[in-house]
């Protein structure tokens, strides 16, 4: 598994535009973050299930694009994967980002204040520790690390996302975020960061355009047309291709009824109760019938936004010898994300598919309310 997902790496740099050695170098940091688990055969299964990817592949791949500029590569992980239950996978996340610390020279401080409320001694959940790497020219990444606010059980997640928040000098930021279903993520960045943000990232079950245009509580946020177009075009509602969206009440248009859509609210400032940072994330893999169309949907995205979308077909070359319209998942999520003082960006989240490929979705349109 690690051979394979490091030879992915290693062409997405190249793809990317990253030299020799710093490709070689972020290929072996994968397999040093993965750990013991980079050694089992991909001939076995996946040695547990990893929340991570649909095919539990423990690794995915992300662009992130903004225009005039070539896209940054990410690499999401769960250097737990493997270890026996989630407890020590937990630990064995942290002992990866603390080594990734001394290697590269930056504190874990806001990490330490918060390893009670997220790391118990019987955790529960989907996830206990991810981290995220931008691979950066120069072989140093910047680095995000993704907690679970139902360690401590689902019930308890609000309180845990709010004391963290709080922890962090953050005290009146919880009472800014919008409703959600579920906290799922509550994310640190580590390291050299101008501004280092705490995420927290939210679920909306049966999210519409229009709903999800009213979610953003930043100032000088995306405009509630931008936030609707985004959706449209990337749920493929309102294109004759588009499977997804069944009716939703209200008259609020077609909504995203199979797998929920995400909002992250990002907070920099202690001194504001405000988020200086919205993402709405949609998982275009859902709504699709393959990645040909999900490809498409992110050309037009990224066309409108000013973007190249070339380092995107590149990408997905670098990963997979199969041809888009020949699955489903390779892309799973398209992001809209706007952040205070940057441009907006676009991101396309590449799967590895190191196990399993989801084959296309029927030709006809799935019936509404059909479940995956
Ligand atoms: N696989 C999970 C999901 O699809 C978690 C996840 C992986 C995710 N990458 C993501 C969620 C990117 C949002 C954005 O929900």
């Amino acid at each position: 598994m690690g051979g394979h997902t490091s030879r992915q790496v290693l062409r997405l740099c190249e793809a990317a535009g990253l030299g020799g050695a710093d490709s070689a170098d972020y290929a072996r940091t994968l397999l040093a973050a993965l750990g013991p688990a980079a050694e089992r055969p991909l001939a076995l299964p996946p040695s547990a299930d990893c929340f991570l990817s649909d095919d539990h592949t423990p690794v995915e791949f992300s662009l992130s694009f903004v225009p005039g500029a070539a896209p940054t590569l990410r690499v999401l992980l769960e250097p737990g994967f493997g270890a026996d239950g989630l407890a020590a996978n937990g630990r064995s996340g942290l002992r990866a980002v603390r080594a990734m610390a001394r290697r590269w020279g930056f504190g874990t401080r806001r990490l330490d204040e918060l390893e009670d409320l997220f790391f118990p001694p019987a955790p529960e959940g989907p996830l206990a520790l991810w981290c995220a790497l931008e691979l950066l020219p120069g072989g140093v990444p910047k680095v995000k690390v993704y907690l679970n606010p139902a360690a401590a059980g689902q019930e308890r997640s609000a309180d845990t996302v709010r004391e963290a928040l709080h922890r962090l000098g953050h005290r009146q930021a919880f009472a800014a975020l919008p409703e959600g279903d579920r906290h799922l993520f509550f994310a640190l960045d580590l390291g050299a960061w101008e501004k280092p943000r705490a995420k927290v990232y939210l679920t909306h079950r049966n999210l519409s355009a229009t709903a999800a245009a009213g979610l953003s509580r930043m100032d000088g946020g995306p405009t509630r047309s931008e936030v609707e177009r985004f959706f449209r075009t990337a749920a493929g509602h309102g294109t004759a291709a588009g499977t997804g969206g069944r009716d939703s009440p209200a008259g609020t248009g077609p909504s995203l009824h199979r797998r929920p859509g995400i909002t992250c609210h990002a907070f920099t400032e202690t001194g504001s109760a405000r988020p200086s940072g919205f993402t709405l994330h949609i998982p275009v893999r859902d709504y699709a019938r393959h990645d040909g169309e999900a490809l498409d949907r992110a050309v037009a995205v990224l066309r409108r936004h000013g973007m190249d979308p070339a380092p995107l077909v590149r990408a997905l070359s670098a990963v997979t010898a199969r041809r888009p319209e020949d699955g489903v998942g390779l892309i799973a999520y398209l992001a809209l994300v706007h952040q205070q003082g940057r441009p907006p960006r676009i991101t396309a989240y590449v799967s590895s598919e190191a196990y399993a490929v989801r084959p296309p979705a029927a030709e006809v349109r799935v019936p509404a309310g059909a479940a995956l």
